[in-house]
């Protein structure tokens, strides 16, 4: 039963069938909420034993009492536990405090202040920046770029990857000194870069010579269904390529052990955190090392890490599958809409008929329902198709979970109908 093949008297007939369902939803005065990609408690509870460590503990890492200063950018134990994880060497490494998003606000701030390693002056010398950005994507990315006053590009993410004929093109402008890149389990739609993308992102032949790759690789361990995938070392890559300067790869505890008590690395090249270093060194004494020791000391290894996340995978893979058996009842057959299916990360992306995302919004919320709202996952808030939503099923209990797609899913039905019968917007 395709909607857009219904006659206009079936279209009214299942808008009242639709309709009655979801007047019934907005009686039970639902408080939902599927926005931010948060843990749940009981994941958060999986890494309380790091914390009971303290209890019993000598302080003592790497030859030094991590209570006191020492050490600007990072307990060696701590960066090896990260070039485990992303596979660089433990000296292209700088541990950075609580947040990678932090982080990579810095490195721009920086890049603004001071220019990056090749820049001819700093960036708030130029006229204008253009920064690359991968749509859908992850709101807090784009508005790092604008709140500098960046011109964000979108460029379209296919399942394997940003469009790299668009990208090799736009990056024969000076101007454009940037992407940002989510390449495992991508925010929202889940998508893992593919190696051919990898490589032709690591080859490219940019007019900037201070280019730089933010390779967000928040979800370098995520996942929740099947074997992680691996991807080389991305910065051996653009070495290999002959742009060893180009990328600054960024990884998060966040989502490991506790969401922004974490603990957070930037890696680059040799020549980049030398650079940064200098800066740094006027900007703190050093960051928090208790947390790194307690890290290094709960989370030992990659093994031991990825062992860690099959228990946050078995508490997220059932409200993945509820969300994906909820999309595939209510509307696999309808042809109004299209989502993905990632196997890690924190959320799945919806895509509704073009025209009915910023309704269904309005209706979810009516029915007590929260979602991230329409048009986030694009810079400055604009989706030319009013089609995206990002649905986040990690930080409501299953059953939550459950009843909140019911009331999506309904929602996304009724504001198709409203559109087809003419009735949107009027
Ligand atoms: C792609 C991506 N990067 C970074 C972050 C934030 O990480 P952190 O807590 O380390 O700042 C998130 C959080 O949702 C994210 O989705």
């Amino acid at each position: 039963m395709k909607y857009t093949e219904l006659t206009r008297e079936q279209l009214e007939k299942e808008y009242s069938v639709i309709r009655a369902r979801y007047d019934r939803l907005c009686e039970e005065k639902l408080s939902l909420n599927l926005t931010r990609g948060k843990p749940e408690k009981k994941q958060l509870d999986l890494s309380n034993d790091m914390y009971t460590a303290l209890n019993n503990c000598d302080f003592e890492m790497d030859g030094i009492d991590v209570r006191n200063y020492g050490l600007l950018d990072g307990l060696p134990s701590c960066k090896r536990l990260f070039s485990d994880i992303l596979g660089c060497s433990p000296d292209e490494i700088i541990i950075g405090g609580n947040s990678s998003l932090n982080l990579m606000y810095d490195l721009i701030a920086k890049a603004y202040t001071n220019g990056l390693l090749h820049s001819e002056r700093p960036w708030c010398k130029e006229e204008k920046i253009k920064f690359l950005c991968p749509v859908p994507g992850y709101d807090r990315h784009f508005n790092i770029s604008i709140s500098f006053g960046m011109e964000c590009i979108p460029v379209p993410l296919h399942e394997d990857g940003p469009d790299m004929d668009i990208v090799e093109e736009l990056v024969k402008d000076p101007l454009v000194k940037g992407m940002w890149c989510t390449p495992k389990y991508s925010n929202p739609d889940g998508f893992i870069y593919s190696s051919e993308v990898r490589q032709r992102i690591a080859s490219l032949d940019t007019a900037a010579p201070d280019f730089a790759l933010i390779w967000d690789n928040a979800y370098a361990v995520h996942c929740f269904d099947g074997t992680l995938p691996e991807f080389p070392d991305m910065i051996g890559e653009c070495r290999k390529a002959g742009h060893p300067d180009m990328i600054y790869e960024f990884a998060s505890l966040s989502k490991v052990t506790f969401a922004g008590s974490g603990i957070a690395a930037v890696a680059s090249s040799k020549d980049n955190l030398t650079h940064i270093r200098k800066i740094l060194t006027f900007q703190t004494i050093g960051f928090e090392k208790v947390a790194q020791y307690l890290h290094v000391k709960f989370l030992k290894d990659k093994e031991t890490i990825l062992k860690h996340m099959e228990k946050h995978a078995a508490i997220m893979k059932p409200k993945f599958d509820a969300v994906q058996n909820a999309l595939e009842t209510e509307l696999g057959s309808l042809g109004i809409a299209d989502w993905t299916h990632p196997k890690g990360g924190y959320f799945v992306s919806l895509y509704a008929m073009h025209g009915t995302a910023k309704r269904i919004n309005t209706l979810c919320a009516d029915a007590g329902v929260a979602m991230t709202k329409a048009g986030a996952t694009y810079p400055h808030g604009y989706d030319p198709d009013d089609s995206n939503l990002r649905i986040a099923p990690s930080y409501p209990e299953l059953p939550d979970v459950i009843k909140a797609m019911q009331v999506l899913c309904v929602s996304v039905r009724l504001a198709a109908l409203e559109l087809l019968l003419g009735k949107l917007g009027g």
